[in-house]
């Protein structure tokens, strides 16, 4: 979600900001051509981008498995051959020419039989039996004929689609009713977030559906029983009065980037959990100092309140009273009330999809922060495992965990998937990265055996799984670099080198006062914007990608290799403080956010999450020729008396990067998954309209988007309430996507 520089989002208050560390903040054109076995038909990409907005959608046809004529000579297809979408401010979706772009599933689809139609008009009910809200990060699972597992299927899977805040707005007939809540509004809204799974199904046309009453279809909720797995599973801290012995909690809350398992499991990460957490004014005297700094490095200082204040249904029901994680028992453990609940969030979640029925974990080894991605190193028999994630809180960090146990090729086709989870996920290390100004990094270790970390006073580690569980206070005690949001990662499957983008950061300066971040070599700018003619903003406001490689290609490995792969910027930005890539109008963006690798054509998507620039066009996503480490070289930034000097990478042309989609009003792209043919990819468009205030519900001229109802999805046509959708594309010439 896009929390930034002050766009009035409707959760952009929950902006955190709570690391207060003393910690330092820290070619040649690829030959594009490329065979395939398909065969190219039909005239390529003209100068006009096709729009499935209100008019356009009649007007796309064709699936992807149409008949092909005879082509008479060998096929060929170019990497970005496409032409480039325009920015665009409009109400509308819009793809490249010869591309067509459909709605698949949106947020209140019937994911199970007998379930009515979605009505879209604030009375629809039921949502733990309907499509989540806020589509976000998703992978896409293959499924055989026989409904068993098949990685390389094309034509039938499973779809795992995060679900992260909701727009309360819409959700209701007249908007939401203020505190205290009524059960019934709140019971929709909690069942709105979580995670689905839904199947999809290539139909006689050539195109994907998704399958109402499949029995693989699942919905995890924020009240969907949960088993803690791992160092932290039992832990003192994570007693409740749902789990007295601390080894289970309720439910995954603002689930936002992910990662898909070597052995075909879904990891969820759980975002920005914290601002479901009521905290009494006054807790603050019921708790130990330790207790008081790990609460309030977490963003929930005495008398912090619930986003959506759930907590404050009137009711017995103990499904309310958890969301307020107060000492309101008499005990000294916290078995009696929910002072640990919000311990219970802020971790990577495994699902199985296969098995809607399967047991859920949080892998407490990975640590508990604003999880986004989680990016596996390439799998290589005898060596560890290494996870990538980033924490998206403005100055926080990057990390990487190491597998204890050592890939096992016959562990990548296992039926108990979760088994398997535990022999990877149950025990290892978790670093956090220290970046160096000449290019190289290093892992610091997140555990008692970092002197740094025991003998940290600002707050005492019990054990390791109070490391794991307050993962941020360890690695501020390590001294990791202080990063511009890290939002999710990436591994390039070309090279192992791994993505991370870093999306804004609205508090870096040149010249740091207070809380704001001086620079530093990989967190390089601060600068001004200006925003809808007026506004200015500063800071690093556009964002940027690193990317790093762990020395020897060894995912155990505690040093490592970076540069930037590419800076945020307007075209017409200075290119010497600002637009450092050098791009074009074909290629600007701002705020990276989402970031996936195709495993088909190489291609790096980019998508935006953005409130820097959406004044110029709505959210994005860009397609990328990546190149590799090292490709450009040292770059100084000189900022007054001040000067920085980062490691850049090679600046990309017309032919490496380009503006493949522009969403509609009020939206962030994100999310993706592909066939493993490369020719159909899904993308998810996440809280379109989410700017309308909730007292203009009555009047549809004020929503700021309609879509998809615009584009004649579902019911409410060109005046309907707008919803979160995942967005299936195909190549009308039966190519893959992204040529
Ligand atoms: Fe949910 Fe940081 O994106
Ligand atoms: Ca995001
Ligand atoms: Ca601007």
């Amino acid at each position: 979600m896009n929390k930034p520089v002050d766009l009035p989002i409707a959760a952009a208050r929950f902006d955190e900001d709570s690391n207060c560390s003393a910690n330092p903040t820290f070619d040649a054109v690829l030959d594009a051509r490329l065979s395939r076995r398909g065969m190219l038909r039909g005239g390529l990409g003209g100068a006009l981008a096709a729009a499935f907005g209100s008019l356009s959608l009649a007007a796309c046809g064709g699936g992807d498995d149409d008949p092909a004529p005879a082509a008479p000579t060998a096929p060929t297809e170019t990497l970005l051959g496409f032409t480039a979408v325009a920015k665009s401010v409009a109400d509308a979706f819009t793809v490249p020419t010869g591309y067509t772009a459909s709605v698949l599933i949106a947020v209140g689809d019937p994911l199970f039989a007998g379930v009515a139609a979605y009505k879209n008009d604030g009375t629809d009910t039921d949502y733990d039996k309907r499509c989540g809200e806020w589509h976000d990060g998703m992978e896409y699972f293959g499924l055989s004929a026989a409904g068993a597992r098949d990685d390389a299927s094309n034509t039938r899977a499973l779809l795992g689609i995060n679900h992260e805040w909701v727009t309360q707005a819409f959700l209701h007939p007249n908007g939401p009713t203020a505190a205290p809540r009524p059960a019934a509004e709140v019971d929709i809204e909690t069942a709105c977030m979580g995670v689905s799974v839904v199947e999809i199904a290539k139909g006689s046309n050539g195109k994907f559906a998704y399958v109402q009453g499949s029995p693989f279809n699942r919905r995890i909720t924020t009240l969907t029983e949960i088993q803690m797995s791992g160092p932290a599973r039992g832990h003192a801290k994570l007693k409740t009065r749902y789990s007295p012995d601390g080894t289970k909690t309720r439910g995954t809350i603002n689930n936002c980037g992910t990662g898909k398992t070597p052995w075909g499991t879904l990891l969820t990460g759980e975002e920005n959990w914290t601002n479901f957490f009521a905290r009494n004014a006054g807790d603050n005297t019921l708790r130990t100092a330790d207790e008081n700094f790990a609460l309030t490095r977490y963003g929930r200082a005495p008398g912090a309140a619930h986003a959506y204040a759930w907590n404050t249904v009137v009711s017995a029901d103990d499904k309310y009273a958890r969301w307020n994680t107060s000492v309101t028992g008499a005990s000294t453990d916290g078995t009696d009330d929910y002072r640990h609940e919000i311990n219970g969030q802020g971790w990577v979640t495994e699902i199985d999809p296969y098995n809607p029925t399967s047991v859920i974990k949080k892998r407490t080894t990975l640590g508990r922060m604003a999880h986004e991605g989680a990016a596996f190193s390439k799998p290589v028999v005898g060596q560890p495992l290494a996870v990538y994630m980033g924490d998206d809180a403005r100055a926080e960090y990057i990390y990487k965990f190491v597998s204890t146990a050592l890939w096992s090729a016959a562990d990548a086709n296992a039926t108990d998937r979760m088994a398997v989870g535990d022999k990877y996920l149950d025990s290892g290390k978790l670093y956090a990265a220290k970046f160096n100004a000449d290019g190289t990094g290093t892992w610091v270790e997140l555990s008692l055996s970092n002197p740094a970390v025991a003998n940290y006073t600002s707050y005492r580690f019990a054990d390791e799984g109070d490391v794991l569980m307050h993962a941020r206070i360890a690695a501020d005690a390590a001294g990791a670099t202080k990063m511009d949001r890290p939002e999710w990662s990436y591994t390039n499957p070309a090279n192992g080198e791994v993505y991370i983008t870093l999306t804004n950061n609205s508090n870096r300066r040149a010249a740091a006062t207070g809380s704001q971040q001086p620079l530093d070599a990989a967190n390089p700018r601060a600068y001004s914007d200006v925003y809808g003619g007026t506004t200015v903003q500063s800071g690093n406001v556009n964002g940027h990608i690193v990317r790093i490689k762990d020395t020897g290609a060894n995912p155990a490995a505690t040093g490592f290799s970076w540069d930037i792969y590419l800076f945020g910027a307007e075209s017409d930005a200075d290119p010497k403080l600002v637009n450092l890539s050098g791009l074009t109008a074909d290629q600007d963006f701002s705020s990276p956010d989402g970031i996936v690798f195709s495993a088909s054509t190489g291609l790096c998507w980019v998508q935006t999450d953005d409130g820097a620039f959406v004044d110029e066009s709505n959210c994005m996503m860009l397609a990328a020729v990546p190149g590799q480490i090292g490709d450009g070289g040292p770059l100084t930034l000189t900022y007054g008396s001040t000067a920085v000097t980062t490691q850049m990478g090679k600046k990309p042309t017309p032919t490496t990067l380009k503006r493949f989609l522009v969403g509609p009003v009020d939206q962030e792209i994100t999310g993706l998954a592909e066939t493993p043919d490369g020719k159909v990819i899904f993308v998810n468009v996440q809280h379109p309209g989410g700017d309308t205030a909730a007292a203009n519900i009555a009047d549809p001229s004020k929503y700021t988007s309609h879509w998809p109802g615009n584009a004649g999805y579902g019911a409410g046509g060109a005046t309907a309430r707008p919803r979160s959708a995942t967005v299936m594309i195909v190549k009308d010439n039966g190519g893959r996507i992204g040529t």
